[in-house]
């Protein structure tokens, strides 16, 4: 895997949700539109249980709103599970928040049994600008009283709707390939986890078949270029020359390149898209939960063997004769001596 980066800080925020969890009835999972699957915590689910889940694709605006509508009818197809799409031009969002959170959890009002949601989500998903909105427009912040620990901040979004905020959080294996090459070009891995040029690869890959005149628009390539069949390679050496990313030789800069194909994506000049289709990622994340089911048993074969011959060694210690001490004894050491 080509990203990778030491998760420290991910940790403490890990067992920060796992503290505040017993008291919540909501989880709000907020999603990149852009990227639904890859997005998606999938230690969350270990950390909050069977708890009602309230899927957020955020920065709606930003994506294909076919593959949202997709997205939401996957979402709102699972157990316990509500999913709406928003972004920051909503002016109120709470309205809807409360709206489906109220709808998940219909048993839960009034100020003695008031409605406890958790908002969680990864780094530049849109959380702060959300939180700003919702403390900005509608609610009392709250994030000094006792019992709310200095990880998150509590927002009274009605008199019985308590917002608890969580820092952004990724999780430390990124077993789905793709899902983190999308994190990636999203902006939310830190610069040095990764190789930008592996990273702007894969992103053209994921383009090129959905939305070849988006990059043909953007970019002017020439018009003989089949850009969905393309190896991304070439799409990558082609934007570069008409970008002016040449050196020596009239070879192609690919590191500048890359670099202009993931400003391009991060600043939203590349039209609205979607990187992965629910379809997609359910293939990819199949893929990776065979490939670790398969290194599992690699590892617990692993384990057995050392153990098989850890028994072998101390039989045959065991026997009279044999082992550490008749070795020594061969030369005239005692064992306890040496
Ligand atoms: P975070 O707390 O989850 O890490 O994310 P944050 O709110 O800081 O947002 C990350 C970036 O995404 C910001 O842009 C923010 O403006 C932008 N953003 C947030 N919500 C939306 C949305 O719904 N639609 C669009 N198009 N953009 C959104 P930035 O360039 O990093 O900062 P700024 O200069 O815009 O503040």
């Amino acid at each position: 895997m080509a990203i990778q980066w030491f998760p420290g800080h991910m940790h403490v925020t890990q067992k920060a949700i796992k503290e505040r969890i017993k008291d919540i009835d909501v989880v709000i999972e907020l999603l990149d539109a852009r990227l639904p699957g890859a997005s998606r915590n999938p230690l969350l689910d270990q950390i909050t249980g069977h708890r009602l889940r309230l899927k957020v694709l955020n920065k709606q605006d930003l994506a294909d709103p076919e593959r949202t509508e997709a997205w939401l009818a996957h979402y709102n197809g699972l157990k316990d599970t509500r999913a709406i799409a928003l972004d920051a031009s909503d002016k109120a969002p709470a309205q809807r928040l409360i709206k489906a959170c109220r709808e998940l959890a219909p048993h839960r009002s009034g100020m003695d049994k008031p409605l406890r949601v958790l908002i969680c989500g990864i780094p530049n998903v849109g959380k702060s600008t959300l939180m700003n909105t919702l403390v900005g427009r509608k609610a009392a912040k709250t994030g000094d009283e006792a019992g709310v620990t200095r990880m998150e901040q509590r927002i009274n979004l009605a008199s019985d709707f308590y917002l608890f905020d969580t820092p952004g959080m990724l999780w430390p294996k990124l077993t789905v390939e793709k899902g983190g090459y999308h994190l990636a070009a999203s902006g939310a891995v830190g610069r040095n986890a990764y190789d930008e040029e592996e990273v702007a690869l894969e992103l053209l890959q994921s383009l090129k078949g959905p939305y070849p005149h988006l990059l043909q628009a953007r970019y002017k390539l020439d018009p003989s270029l089949d850009i969905a069949q393309a190896h991304e390679d070439t799409l990558l050496e082609a934007i570069g020359r008409k970008r002016g990313a040449v050196i020596g030789g009239n070879r192609v800069n690919t590191t500048k390149a890359a670099e202009v194909v993931l400003n391009d994506f991060r600043q939203n000049l590349l039209g609205r898209v979607t990187l992965e289709t629910p379809e997609q990622f359910a293939q990819w994340q199949a893929e990776a939960d065979a490939r670790e089911a398969a290194l599992q048993k690699v590892r617990e074969e692993k384990a057995k063997g050392r153990k098989r011959s850890f028994r072998g060694e101390r039989e045959s210690w065991e026997q009279p004769g044999q082992g550490p001490e008749s070795a020594d004894s061969e030369d005239g050491t005692d064992s306890e001596q040496a």
